[in-house]
């Protein structure tokens, strides 16, 4: 079932109603990018429904920490922890953040966007690949070594991730 969702940039106040749906592992992550939402380096957006948030992802467009992601995709911006609240999945949501997260992406002009997936994390990775999302050829943005995420409990610990990338001129038919 698809439930109509409202995708909007956090503010400082979303932040206890966010913890609340997605739980309090999630608080150092989203606490944290505040900041540099509010430095212009990147973009909270959250997804509500009618009782509040059910979900949220961070947009950077900032210098990334890997160093394999500087030599091959310079000044492609990331997206950076998708989480829907369990409860709340399947309908949608993420796919609307995504949707969403590109859009913002696009009107600031750039034409790619890159997203790290862990190797275990089939679901995440099944949704990417079927939105159009490919893994580069380039050897060295596979297997990247995970550093620990804060709320990223539900993956392996000690997982590697894979870089993945979309041109965000792509057709993408399956988005509605
Ligand atoms: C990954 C996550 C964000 C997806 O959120 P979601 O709101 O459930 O996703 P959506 O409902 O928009 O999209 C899932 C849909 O994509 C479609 N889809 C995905 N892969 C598909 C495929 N191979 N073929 C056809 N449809 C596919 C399906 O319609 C699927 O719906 P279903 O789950 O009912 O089968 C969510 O599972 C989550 O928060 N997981 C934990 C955090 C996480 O792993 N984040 C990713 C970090 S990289």
């Amino acid at each position: 079932m698809r439930v109509p969702v409202k995708i909007r940039a956090a503010n400082r106040d979303d932040l206890e109603s966010l913890i609340g749906a997605l739980g309090p592992d999630h608080h150092e992550f989203f606490a944290g990018r505040y900041p540099l939402q509010e430095k212009g380096l990147g973009e909270i957006l959250l997804a509500f429904e009618d009782d509040g948030p059910v979900g949220g992802v961070f947009l950077s467009w900032d210098l990334a920490t890997e160093p394999e992601i500087r030599r091959h995709l310079a000044g492609v911006p990331m997206i950076f922890h998708l989480h829907v609240a369990p409860a709340r999945r399947h309908h949608g949501v993420g796919r609307a953040l995504l949707r969403q997260a590109e859009a913002n992406l696009r009107a600031r002009g750039h034409e790619q966007v890159l997203l790290g997936v862990d190797k275990s994390n089939r679901v995440a990775r099944d949704l990417y690949l079927w939105l159009g999302y490919v893994q580069p050829a380039e050897p060295d943005l596979r297997d990247l070594r995970a550093t620990p995420e804060p709320g990223a409990r539900d993956h392996a610990v000690g997982d590697t991730y894979d870089i993945l990338v979309a041109d965000l001129d792509r057709t993408v038919p399956l988005w509605s």
